[in-house]
């Protein structure tokens, strides 16, 4: 079930990974070379440091659909995101940018200081994406990907984000 199909689906948006099953479909669908086992990516939620949400809505004839992942992790003051899928019916409403700000307030609710993240440097929608996010590019990493594919790896600053500083003024962390 897609946004498309069911357009009046109320979005939820939930801490966690979701169900396992759905959210390992979800990223297969996106990362056809790289797909994550369910089991894998219930262990990683356990890890220290794990941070995930996940955009569901109201399950249709008992099935939970799955729209959106972020997966990330943080260590200290810095963090990454290790992925972030939106179903494809589903893109192009923002659901990958508010998973994104999610995680970057999270972290400067947390004191972070920044936030990395790698993309296949043939993946143009997604560099516009985090370019628009404020992500600027600091290396490469060449054949980093199972395909041979090289690896951009951007970064963006967390603190004195002065626009949560304007959006929740009396926030004490
Ligand atoms: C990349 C991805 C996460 C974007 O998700 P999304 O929910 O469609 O993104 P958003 O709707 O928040 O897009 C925000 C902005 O990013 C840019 N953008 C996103 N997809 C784009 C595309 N296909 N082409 C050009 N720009 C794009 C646009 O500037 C867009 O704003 P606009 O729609 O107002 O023009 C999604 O396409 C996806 O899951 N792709 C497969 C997996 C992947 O590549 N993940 C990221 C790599 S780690």
């Amino acid at each position: 079930m897609s946004l498309k199909e069911d357009p009046g689906a109320g979005l939820l948006l939930c801490l966690g990974l979701g169900p396992p099953e759905a959210a390992a479909c979800l990223h297969a669908a996106c990362f056809p070379d790289e797909p994550w086992p369910a089991a894998d990516l219930t262990v990683f939620t356990r890890t220290p440091g794990a941070l995930a949400w996940h955009l569901t809505a109201r399950p249709v004839a008992g099935k939970q659909a799955l729209y959106a992942l972020l997966l990330a992790r943080a260590a200290g003051d810095e963090a990454e995101v290790l992925t972030l899928a939106v179903e494809r019916a589903s893109r192009r409403k923002g659901l990958a940018t508010l998973l994104m700000n999610t995680l970057i307030q999270t972290l400067w609710r947390r004191k972070g200081r920044v936030l990395f993240l790698e993309l296949a440097r043939n993946n143009g929608s997604a560099e516009t994406l985090y370019k628009r996010l404020g992500f600027r590019q600091v290396g490469t990493r060449q054949g980093y990907y199972r395909n041979g594919e090289d690896a951009l790896l951007m970064s963006r600053s967390v603190a004195g984000n002065e626009l949560f500083d304007s959006f929740y003024p009396n926030l004490t962390t």
